[in-house]
């Protein structure tokens, strides 16, 4: 487990496909996830979550409430050692904890993990530049807005484009030592 201070981050177990199912399922949540119309099957989500799980340069966790409530899911994917860099996404899946710190703290433990466990130098997002939420958010772990990628999804009738943003590990150890 990967301790937060309002979350931990555990394993993804069998059990959670159901729950990871009605997330993936769920339209507001797929508004700023991922895609508005998006109908996944249990077996799909089954099948990509085993094929992800045996990838050796990503995992997935799950977000989970200091009293043991599921509320989303993060991961690293893409880790690449040579450049000791990696991406990462997230979405807590249960729009009552939106806004309410549960993100930024689980992103932290996950940076907090790549960086200080595996001594990652870089970790770098993408999200909707609609998503001022994610980005304020992410800003407070230490991500800096690197660039525009103009057109970069095809999204409710509109192209919109995409924020990506990083994080080094030094400016995250500095932001860590700041807030004590
Ligand atoms: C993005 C996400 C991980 C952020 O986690 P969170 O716990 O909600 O974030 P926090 O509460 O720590 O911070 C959100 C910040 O955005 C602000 N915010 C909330 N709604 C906002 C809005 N509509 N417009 C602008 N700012 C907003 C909050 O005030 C807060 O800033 P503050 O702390 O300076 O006041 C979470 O909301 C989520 O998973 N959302 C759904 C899926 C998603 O968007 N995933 C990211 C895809 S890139």
């Amino acid at each position: 487990m990967i301790p937060g201070t309002r979350v931990n981050l555990r394993a993804v177990e069998a059990a959670d496909y159901p729950l990871l199912a009605r997330w993936l399922n769920d339209p507001e949540v797929m508004i700023h996830w991922g895609r508005p119309g998006t109908t996944l099957s249990l077996e799909e989500v089954e099948r990509s979550e085993r094929a992800d799980a045996a990838r050796s340069n990503s995992r997935k966790y799950i977000i989970e409430t200091g009293d043991g409530i599921p509320i989303g899911q993060i991961d690293y994917y893409d880790l690449d050692w040579q450049n000791r860099s990696a991406w990462v996404s997230i979405m807590i899946g249960e729009p009552e904890y939106w806004s309410g710190g549960y993100g930024t703290d689980a992103m932290g433990a996950l940076l907090g993990y790549l960086f200080l466990q595996l001594d990652l130098h870089r970790v770098a997002l993408t999200a909707h530049e609609s998503n001022v939420r994610a980005q304020r958010s992410y800003a407070k772990n230490g991500f800096v807005v690197e660039g525009t990628l103009r057109d970069w999804a095809y999204f409710d009738g509109r192209w919109v484009s995409g924020v990506l943003m990083g994080v080094l590990k030094d400016d995250f150890v500095r932001l860590a030592g700041t807030a004590g």
